[in-house]
């Protein structure tokens, strides 16, 4: 039998679970703004150019390259900014920088308004795309800490098909300024939402301020025992660690982690996952297939990215990271071994059948594993002193390798054709699998204190 404490205390769990849901799914707007930023513009790049006779290729490049260099820099500036004043306010502040840049885009009356309103963009993409995750991890519980992380690589993924969609849409009406305008939407709906969730309660005990994160954590948690126990985790880690500087950023015993961090960064970028994303339709274009195949496989590629990113969340928490992300690499490898086999052949007729399963293969298989798993990893495996500083680096690096993809992608296929870039960048997959296999830990169902504790020793 059921007694009336039970029923209370189903309540108040179902409460809790709402309240970690609702403030996870609010911040993961952020990554439609982070999706949506960076996937619109491959399809309005044409009419841009002509606004502002964009002729030589370089400029038109610039478009692409000014919003990630800018990304770079938001996520290293915003890394303090996070520690500092927390991951609330930081978030909030981001909003703010978001509505600013958007606006100076769409009204842009001269090319250098435009210019600088791509690079406050990409300040915002930047800065969002690692306090999201950060302030999710230490908000949700262990247990369910990677499906709600994760809902911030859902959202990017919604956010690059509708923009996808938007900017094929919009196409040849010349409308870009509507199509860039629309992420005013999210922008708005992150700053008005942040505002009313909780800050991070492990950030407000190490500030010192435990009765305000035994009051979030309330809110959040079913039992008084799990508060205690994690207010006084934190407060140990917090009473071993100094204050978090960057001189901690080079200790030794956080060497392994910031490496770790950085590579998967990397990796998640250098295997190619923009060159399908950005250019897909281009590319496809271009060796052959028509406008109307061409949207097609923009839909097949957007909506496989988005079907398997839920795919992930379900199981990211049961079966573990691990398993997730070496299964769903060997399938990029052999997504991208197809793809160069396709060029090879050509795609024509079934050739372009077969082309496209290779694409949604390979961005199925990374919808699985590095796409979510990278950043809800940059969120776990760094001590707390140090989490926002470091995870900022790390996604400053994931930056700085999309630049540099998408600068030469376009470049290495013209100098060795299609199918050797593709065996390349299978070649690179395979690498990147050897590295995960012998490094990445497996921290499912830990507590972030654990995992900080089991990456020190
Ligand atoms: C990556 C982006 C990529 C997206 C594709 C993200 O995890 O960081 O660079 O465009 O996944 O879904």
């Amino acid at each position: 039998m059921t007694s009336v404490a039970d029923t209370e205390q189903a309540t108040l769990t179902r409460q809790h679970h709402r309240a970690v849901t609702r403030a996870a799914v609010l911040t993961a707007v952020g990554g439609i703004l982070f999706g949506y930023d960076t996937g619109v513009v491959g399809g309005v790049l044409p009419n841009i150019a002509t606004s502002f006779a964009l002729t030589n290729p370089f400029d038109k490049g610039l478009v692409v390259a000014i919003l990630l260099a800018g990304a770079a820099v938001g996520a290293l500036a915003a890394g303090r900014i996070a520690d500092q004043i927390g991951r609330r306010r930081a978030i909030f502040i981001i909003s703010v920088v978001f509505v600013l840049g958007l606006l100076a885009s769409s009204f842009a009356p001269a090319l250098w308004v435009f210019w600088v309103s791509r690079f406050v963009i990409g300040l915002g993409v930047g800065a969002t795309s690692f306090v999201v995750p950060l302030y999710i991890g230490e908000i949700a519980p262990p247990n369910r800490r990677g499906a709600l992380v994760s809902l911030n690589q859902l959202s990017i993924t919604i956010g690059i098909l509708v923009s996808q969609l938007v900017a094929y849409f919009l196409a040849g009406h010349g409308d870009w300024r509507v199509s860039v305008g629309l992420a005013l939407v999210p922008a708005v709906v992150l700053g008005l939402g942040i505002a009313r969730e909780p800050e991070s309660p492990a950030w407000l005990v190490r500030q010192g301020r435990e009765d305000e994160a035994r009051d979030v954590l309330a809110q959040l948690r079913d039992s008084a025992d799990e508060i205690d126990d994690e207010v006084q985790k934190v407060r140990e880690t917090a009473r071993e660690e100094s204050r978090g500087s960057i001189g901690d950023l080079l200790d030794r015993r956080l060497r392994p982690a910031l490496m770790l961090g950085i590579v998967l960064a990397v990796i998640q970028q250098i295997t190619g996952i923009n060159t399908v994303i950005y250019f897909a339709p281009t590319v496809l274009q271009e060796a052959g297939l028509g406008r109307s195949a061409s949207l097609l496989a923009l839909v097949v590629v957007g909506v496989t990215n988005v079907l398997m990113t839920v795919v992930a969340i379900r199981y990211l928490d049961r079966v573990g990271r691990r398993p997730l992300l070496i299964g769903g690499m060997a399938g990029m490898i052999v997504g991208l071994a197809a793809l160069a086999a396709a060029f090879a052949i050509g795609i024509h007729g079934s050739g372009a059948v077969f082309a496209t399963i290779a694409l949604a293969v390979y961005v199925g298989a990374f919808a699985v594993s590095l796409g979510p798993i990278v950043w809800l990893l940059i969120a776990e495996i760094f001590p707390l002193r140090v989490r926002g500083q470091a995870a900022s680096i790390a996604t400053m690096a994931n930056w700085a390798a999309n630049l540099v993809v998408a600068v030469s992608y376009l470049s290495i296929i013209s100098a060795i054709g299609r199918t050797a870039t593709f065996v390349s960048y299978a070649v690179v997959t395979v690498l990147s699998l050897i590295y995960v296999l012998a490094k990445v830990p497996e921290t499912k169902g830990m507590t972030l204190t654990e995992v900080e504790a089991e990456l020190a020793a």
